[in-house]
């Protein structure tokens, strides 16, 4: 069969699963075949992914360079969608089976802020200095192919659940600093579909050139006064109420606190704040020209179940 094989690491996470579901439906026709490596064949949601076509690839923790390779075996593009707290052999294993792989394109684990515009000196939060380090050592070790950084904003889904000050029960909406202020969200599945866009484009060497190490995507980009305006329309209530509190303070308050669990959604409402999770200078049109190939997901369509 002609086509692309592509590789997914954590396909039944979070992200991992929309993200193995696109390949396996959207784009099946451009990957034929699509691996997912998974600790546990047997996991329920790894038998779903093999129900709609994966080839799962078990991730023997004892022998993680034989499963990489193993699983890696002429693969185009592999996508890493694993948590960042995995061990250190494991993510060193993985850079290095990623290097011999004969894959034109790697995707880190990003998927989030664009940290290069963070600035917290000296008490930059945990997660984003180990994914830095991450893509520093996967840079240095990985050559001659693309490795690439999707970052996407917030996911869409957590965003609407409440983590980011959106609390759509109670109809508040409180913001770090300006309500007026945008940011990104992006649905799982349009991460999904971008990824197995600029895979094409990067493991075609017609386009190769195009794909960016860095990039930015956005399913929607709104303020949360505009998500409150949103929540009213689509629910049939009153306008909700606006909570704005102090950025500088906020700020402040976070020196010290960069290893505390559950920090990084603090500097996440930071960054909200400074206008840094804006994604509207993205690679959408690169990946998906005048939403020529699907539309992507607004938060009122999110709100709609659409
Ligand atoms: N922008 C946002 O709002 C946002 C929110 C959350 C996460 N993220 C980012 O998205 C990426 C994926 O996060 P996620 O929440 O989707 O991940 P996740 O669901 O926590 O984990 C993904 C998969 O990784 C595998 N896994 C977990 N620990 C492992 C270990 N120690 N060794 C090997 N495999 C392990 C598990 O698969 P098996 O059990 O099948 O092996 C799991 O299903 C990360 O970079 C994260 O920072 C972004």
């Amino acid at each position: 069969m002609s086509g692309y094989t592509v590789a997914i690491v954590g396909g039944t996470g979070t992200l991992g699963n929309p993200v193995t579901t696109e390949f396996l439906t959207t784009f099946r026709s451009s990957f034929p075949t699509v691996r997912v490596l998974v600790r546990n064949p047997a996991s329920e949601k790894a038998k779903d992914l093999a129900v709609k076509g994966a080839e799962l690839h078990k991730l023997d923790e004892a022998n993680l360079s034989e499963s990489f390779d193993k699983a890696f075996a002429g693969v185009d593009a592999i996508v890493n969608t694993l948590p960042h707290t995995v061990s250190d052999a494991e993510k060193h294993a993985l850079i290095d089976a990623v290097a011999r792989s004969s894959a034109k394109v790697y995707f880190l684990s990003e998927f989030g802020v664009d940290h290069r515009r963070s600035d917290f000196p000296g008490y930059e939060v945990d997660d984003w200095v180990i994914k830095k380090k991450i893509a520093a050592d996967t840079r240095e070790k990985v050559k001659g192919k693309k490795v690439v950084a999707v970052y996407t904003g917030i996911f869409l889904q957590l965003a609407l659940a409440g983590v980011i000050g959106i609390d759509i029960e109670k109809n508040t909406f409180t913001s770090y600093g300006s309500p007026s202020q945008k940011v990104t969200l992006s649905s799982l599945s349009d991460i999904g579909k971008a990824l197995a866009r600029l895979s094409i484009l990067a493991i075609d060497p017609a386009t190769s050139a195009k794909v960016p190490d860095e990039l930015r995507i956005a399913s929607d980009t709104l303020s949360f006064e505009e998500v409150r305006d949103v929540v009213a329309r689509v629910k049939g209530v009153e306008k909700g109420k606006i909570v704005s509190e102090d950025l500088v303070a906020k700020k402040e308050g976070l020196k010290g606190t960069q290893s505390a669990p559950g920090a990084i959604l603090s500097y996440i409402r930071v960054l909200i704040g400074e206008g840094k999770l804006d994604f509207s200078d993205n690679s959408n049109e690169l990946i998906n020209p005048g939403e020529s190939l699907w539309k992507w997901r607004t938060v009122e369509d999110q709100l709609r179940g659409l």
